[in-house]
C-alpha cells in the first residue's frame, strides 16, 4: 500500500488529488493537512481521511511514502525540501517554486536524498501536448524558432482577497498562476530549455474593479476568510530568447478587456502548429504543413483524455517502478527563470540575463 500525505486541503486537491488518488488500487490518502481547522474537518470527513493535521511539518514526520503538495505557492519549496528530507516522494502543485535560488535548492535535495520529486502540470498530459510533443520529437516540425503561449480572463481573478491575490504567498498574480501552465506546455513540446533574455512587464488596472473569478469552486472554500485585497499584477506579459535564438512570447491575465482562453503556437521550419483551448471542441489543434508544394492543414484526431488522473496515476508509477517522473530538472528551472525573469524584468524596467 503506498501511504500519501495531502499538505492543503483546498480547491486543487479536492476537485483533482484526493479523488483521483483515492480511484488508484494499492493507493490510501492517509493524511491531510491545512491551517483552516473547519474546511480540515470536512475534507477528512468528506473523503474519509483518517490523520488530520493543521502543522505540516508533524504530516512529514508520519510513516507515509509521498508527499502531495497543494498549499499556497510560497510554501512549495520549503516543504518539498523537508518532505523529501524526511523520506517522502512529492508531487508538488505549481508554480513550483518562487525563485530560481528555490528551484535549485529543491533539485540539490533531490540528488541528495534521491527522491521522486514531480511538478503538477496536468496540461502535459493532454491528447494535444502528447500528439504535437510526438511529432516534434520525429523531426516533422523541422527547426522550431518562435513560441507563443497565452492565457487570458477577462474577469478572473481566483481567490480575490486570499492567498492568491497576497504578494507574499502567492509570489505574483496570473503568470505565476496560469501562465506557468502554458509556458511549461510550449516549452515541453518544443523542447526547449535554457531561456538567456527575459524581458517582461505587469499591470495593475483593475485593483479597484476586481471580480472573483469562481476559483477555488465555493464549495471547497469552507472558513476561508478572504481580505479583498488584490496586490499582484492582472496581467502580465514576457518576451524570452533562448540560448540559440529561439523566441517565446507569453502573456497572462486574470482581468482585461479581451477574449478569454488559453492558446499556443509553434512555428517550426517544416511545420507550425495552433493549439487553441482544449475544452472548445468547435476549435480543435491545427497542424499547419507543406504537402508535395501544397500548404495543407492536418488536424489530428486527438484522445480525450483526464488529465488529472493520468498525473496523478503517472507520479503513483514512478513511485511503484522507480521511474523519473515527466517534469525533468532543467525544465522546471527554465520555466521558474522565465516568470522571475519577467517579473524582476518588469520591476527594474530592463531585461534579465542569464
Ligand atoms: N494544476 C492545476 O491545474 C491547479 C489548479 C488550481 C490550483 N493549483 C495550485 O494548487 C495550489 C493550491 O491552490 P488551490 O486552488 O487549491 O487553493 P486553495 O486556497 O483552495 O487551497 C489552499 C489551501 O492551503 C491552505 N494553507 C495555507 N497555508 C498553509 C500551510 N502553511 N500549510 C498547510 N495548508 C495551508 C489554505 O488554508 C487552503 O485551504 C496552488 O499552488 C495553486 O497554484 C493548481
Amino acid at each position: 500500500m503506498i501511504k500519501i500525505g495531502i499538505i492543503g486541503a483546498g480547491g486543487i486537491s479536492q476537485v483533482a488529488h484526493i479523488p483521483n488518488l483515492q480511484k488508484i488500487e494499492g493507493v490510501k490518502v492517509e493524511a491531510i493537512c491545512d491551517i483552516n481547522k473547519e474546511k480540515l474537518n470536512y475534507v477528512a470527513d468528506k473523503f474519509n481521511i483518517p490523520k488530520k493535521f493543521t502543522n505540516w511539518e508533524e504530516l512529514i514526520e508520519e510513516n507515509l511514502d509521498a508527499v502531495v503538495i497543494c498549499s499556497p505557492n510560497a510554501y512549495h519549496a520549503i516543504q518539498s525540501i523537508k518532505a523529501m528530507e524526511s523520506g517522502k516522494h512529492v508531487l508538488c502543485e505549481k508554480p513550483i517554486c518562487l525563485t530560481v535560488e528555490e528551484a535549485y535548492q529543491i533539485f540539490d535535495t533531490v540528488e541528495k536524498t534521491k527522491k521522486i520529486f514531480m511538478g503538477a502540470f496536468p496540461r502535459r498530459f493532454l491528447g494535444e501536448t502528447i500528439i504535437l510533443k510526438k511529432l516534434v520529437d520525429d523531426g516533422f516540425f523541422g527547426e522550431i524558432y518562435y513560441l507563443k503561449a497565452s492565457y487570458l480572463r477577462r474577469r478572473g481573478i481566483p481567490g480575490l482577497g486570499t492567498w492568491f491575490t497576497n504578494k507574499k504567498l502567492a509570489g505574483g498574480g496570473p503568470m505565476m498562476d496560469i501562465g506557468v501552465h502554458m509556458i511549461d506546455m510550449v516549452l515541453y513540446i518544443a523542447g526547449l530549455t535554457e531561456p538567456k533574455i527575459v524581458y517582461g512587464a505587469t499591470f495593475e488596472k483593475f485593483k479597484d474593479k476586481a471580480i472573483d473569478g469562481g476559483w477555488p469552486p465555493v464549495d471547497t472554500r469552507k472558513g476561508d476568510k478572504p481580505t479583498g485585497k488584490m496586490e499582484v499584477e492582472d496581467l502580465s506579459c514576457g518576451f524570452v530568447k533562448f540560448k540559440n535564438g529561439e523566441v517565446l512570447f507569453v502573456e497572462a491575465s486574470w482581468a482585461g478587456n479581451s477574449e478569454t482562453g488559453l492558446k499556443g503556437s509553434i512555428f517550426g521550419t517544416k511545420a507550425g502548429a495552433q493549439l487553441p483551448d482544449p475544452l472548445d471542441s468547435k476549435n480543435p489543434v491545427r497542424i499547419y504543413t507543406e504537402t508535395n508544394g501544397v500548404l495543407s492543414d492536418i488536424i489530428p484526431e486527438v484522445p480525450k483524455i483526464d488529465v488529472y488522473f493520468e498525473e496523478i496515476k503517472h507520479f503513483v508509477e514512478c513511485i511503484k517502478e522507480g521511474k523519473d517522473p515527466i517534469t525533468k530538472k532543467e525544465e522546471i528551472i527554465s520555466v521558474v527563470k522565465i516568470i522571475e525573469g519577467i517579473y524582476k524584468s518588469a520591476e527594474n524596467n530592463e531585461p534579465v540575463i542569464y
